[in-house]
């Protein structure tokens, strides 16, 4: 679209403060429609007469800035009236915030300094046919918002009692427009709200809120006080071993709220930034505060829900609660790794382990669609991928599993929607990931060399390390294999020639094997066998599961084996000890941070350990959604169910029932239509259920039916 407005700025520096912005509108005549565009360097809250604009909030969302910003488009037909007055407020967001909080980078200084800027047009059509476009440029009038202070590690600072009083001329500046796009991501929005559970003083003497459910969002206050009455709060995950509000974990951000009353009854809550909590801790409220004065406002990306499983424990119930709320939290335009300390960040090696599982309990398709962009956008010239996309760490060399995102997860998006688009539009990225390590490894037809984060957070890591013992060259080499034989499919699919990785793919596989004859610890196991290195899976499975044995029926992996480690030892024949993984409730286990009481997924195994310390100030975050990828293995293997072609036009459903479990209920909204699969455990007989919108292969005891659409019961043998 072409634009004539003009980016526009406040005329002088206001420090923190947040401009808004303002023009008044006379119409003159009756409107048949009323359209406003609206972006900004920054993000945005808009309104028209004083209503609110649309449902998006910290629009204009999170992209690759240097190279593509969506605007918005808003119907305001039943908005507008004869005297008009369109304001939009602009806060620093992910354009301007210090990000991530721990380095102290040449590009973070130069994002750090940016300057937030607006740009809007808003068109009239009259009912006559006459048209207007009231477009951002020197004739709007900037004043200082009631909003002090906002930023995305740091919270927000609202003072009711300012009004915006002295409306001056806003400068026009010179930023470019070329990078403009339409909206392609989900809308952020207000999706759900949770009342607080409580108020207590906790044995420090201190007031803390609780909200029961860890959240992403920000806490709405309604409250009635005085002029100047100050409310101020910081955001907490859990509590210490003593029951005190903790929040060491959140490292240098801030993640406070401050809000000055003004006269009277009033509601309020932050509206250009956002925190990861469960608990929030009053530092200044006027009066005794009640569990009625605070509200979770939960924001993420509008997915909707496409998957469901529940089964005959109530605590895996709550595991699974745990993985739907670790994505709801994290996914606010980009998939994040967390909300809450100071990085927030795209990083692409938890979105790779997660995008499966993803995929299965929401769709997603629109969602990582921009976001691959995004990430094609920042890909570096000589085809590396940076570690967290948005790019905002362009200094940091790429790591294996991490990079590999640029192909795992177009794959996945295509394997779970059947959309070949993704494929035609990520390709060349994909194999420009492939060729950069091409051109960067020592040793040809391996990855070795380079910086890696290996299996991150392993258990089997040495002490003092975040990486576990597996070979970071095994790690890299292994994920080589896996993107090139990616890259081969996804090639097939839309009909461009693989000859070259065909060759490069035999050759990586003849030199893996030669190169690593052993495999030394779970992980590597793992990887082996589910990227087809492995000479002989089964033999590689069994080892696995003696190794796991050895380690008195434990879990030794980190990021990179973990989501795959219960898919391989049901693949071949060691379902019964998949199961006692899942089950397992000691540390480690998945069972262990639901039994401390999670509400979310843990980051560390241990982030709270046995004997009530955290694990860590520095790396702790208990809304990491990385280990909730154990739910694809929920649906796939537990309830058996798989695409056998892409986007499930076609279906198998092959379930590995235990007794343990009961019984289970599993199904996922496809492109396709419904697919459902239910198993329970009844003496020495298992009966399914099984429901398919679509044509499916049912596999039972190893034996195969081949299924119209319908609904159908099986009986099967209980082991
Ligand atoms: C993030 C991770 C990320 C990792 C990379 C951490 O700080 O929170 O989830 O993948 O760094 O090593």
């Amino acid at each position: 679209m072409q634009f004539q407005a003009q980016w526009i700025r406040p005329s002088e520096g206001i420090g923190d403060v947040c401009p808004v912005f303002r023009k008044e509108i006379q119409t003159s005549g009756k409107i048949k429609s009323a359209e406003l565009y609206i972006t900004a360097l920054g993000v945005y809250a808009a309104a028209l007469n004083g209503r609110r604009v649309g449902k998006y909030v910290l629009a204009p969302g999170w992209t690759a800035y240097d190279h593509r910003l969506q605007y918005q488009q808003y119907d305001v037909t039943d908005m507008l009236g004869e005297e008009n007055k369109l304001e939009i407020t602009v806060g620093k967001g992910w354009y301007a915030s210090p990000m991530p909080g721990w380095n102290e980078s040449a590009d973070k200084l130069r994002r750090k300094n940016r300057k937030t800027a607006a740009f809007a047009e808003l068109h009239i059509t009259y009912d006559n046919g006459e048209k207007e476009i009231y477009a951002t440029d020197g004739s709007w009038q900037w004043a200082e918002s009631p909003i002090r202070f906002s930023e995305i590690y740091d919270g927000e600072i609202c003072d009711a009692t300012v009004q915006p009083e002295i409306w001056k001329p806003v400068c026009t500046a010179e930023s470019p427009t070329d990078r403009l796009i339409p909206q392609e991501g989900e809308e952020i929005r207000e999706k759900e709200t949770v009342m607080a559970k409580a108020v207590f003083t906790t044995p420090a003497g201190e007031t803390v809120v609780d909200f029961g459910q860890e959240v992403t969002g920000y806490v709405e206050i309604s409250v009635n006080a005085h002029t100047d009455d100050r409310i101020r709060f910081q955001h907490g995950e859990v509590l210490d071993r003593d029951g005190n509000f903790y929040r060491d974990n959140y490292r240098s951000a801030k993640a406070e709220t401050v809000y000055i009353c003004s006269e009277g009854k009033q509601t309020w809550h932050p509206t250009l930034t956002f925190f990861g909590f469960r608990y929030i801790k009053l530092l200044e409220f006027p009066g005794e505060a009640k569990p009625e004065n605070f509200r979770a406002i939960v924001v993420y990306s509008d997915i909707r829900q496409s998957g469901r499983i529940r089964c005959g424990r109530p605590e895996i119930d709550q595991l699974i609660s745990n993985i739907f709320w670790g994505q709801k939290s994290n996914f606010l335009d980009v998939p994040t790794d967390c909300p809450q300390r100071d990085e927030r960040l795209g990083w692409t090696g938890d979105a790779q382990v997660f995008v499966k599982t993803a995929g299965y309990n929401f769709d997603v398709e629109k969602f990582f669609r921009k976001w691959l962009r995004d990430l094609k956008a920042d890909q570096r010239p000589d085809g590396s991928v940076g570690q967290v996309i948005p790019d905002y760490m362009p200094e940091e060399a790429p790591s294996a599993a991490w990079g590999d995102a640029a192909v795992i997860c177009p794959w996945q998006i295509y394997e779970t929607y059947g959309n070949e688009e993704v494929l035609r539009e990520q390709f060349e990225s994909m194999k420009k990931w492939v060729d950069y390590i091409t051109s960067a490894t020592k040793k040809q037809y391996l990855w070795t060399g380079g910086v890696h984060f290996g299996d991150w957070l392993g258990l089997d890591a040495p002490s003092g390390s975040y990486k576990g013992s597996s070979r970071e060259d095994f790690i890299a080499s292994a994920f080589y294999a896996c993107s090139t034989e990616l890259v081969i499919k996804a090639g097939r699919v839309i009909g461009a020639d693989v000859s070259g990785y065909e060759r490069l793919y035999r050759n990586i596989v003849e030199t893996f094997r030669k190169e690593y004859p052993e495999y030394h610890t779970q992980t590597e196991h793992i990887l082996a066998i589910r990227f087809g290195l492995a000479e002989d899976p089964r033999r590689t499975a069994d080892a696995l599961a003696d190794m796991i044995w050895r380690d008195g029926i434990q879990m030794r992996t980190g990021f990179v084996g973990t989501p795959y480690l219960l898919h391989v030892l049901s693949d071949y024949g060691h379902k019964d000890l998949a199961y006692s993984l899942l089950l397992r409730r000691e540390y480690p286990s998945w069972l262990y941070s639901v039994d401390k009481g999670a509400t979310t997924i843990w980051e560390h195994w241990d982030g709270i350990m046995e004997n009530g310390e955290f694990w860590s100030t520095d790396m702790n975050s208990f809304n990491h959604y990385a280990y909730g990828s154990v739910a694809d293995w929920l649906y796939e293997k537990a309830a058996g169910i798989m695409p056998a072609l892409p986007g499930f036009e076609k279906a198998v459903i092959c379930p590995h029932p235990d007794k343990r479990m009961d019984w289970m209920d599993a199904e996922i909204d496809t492109r396709h239509g419904k697919i459902r699969s239910y198993w329970s455990c009844e003496k020495d007989t298992v009966r399914y259920e099984i429901w398919a919108d679509m044509p499916v292969t049912v596999v039972i005891d190893g034996k195969e039916t081949e299924l119209d659409p319908g609904r159908y019961t099986f009986w099967g043998r209980a082991e």
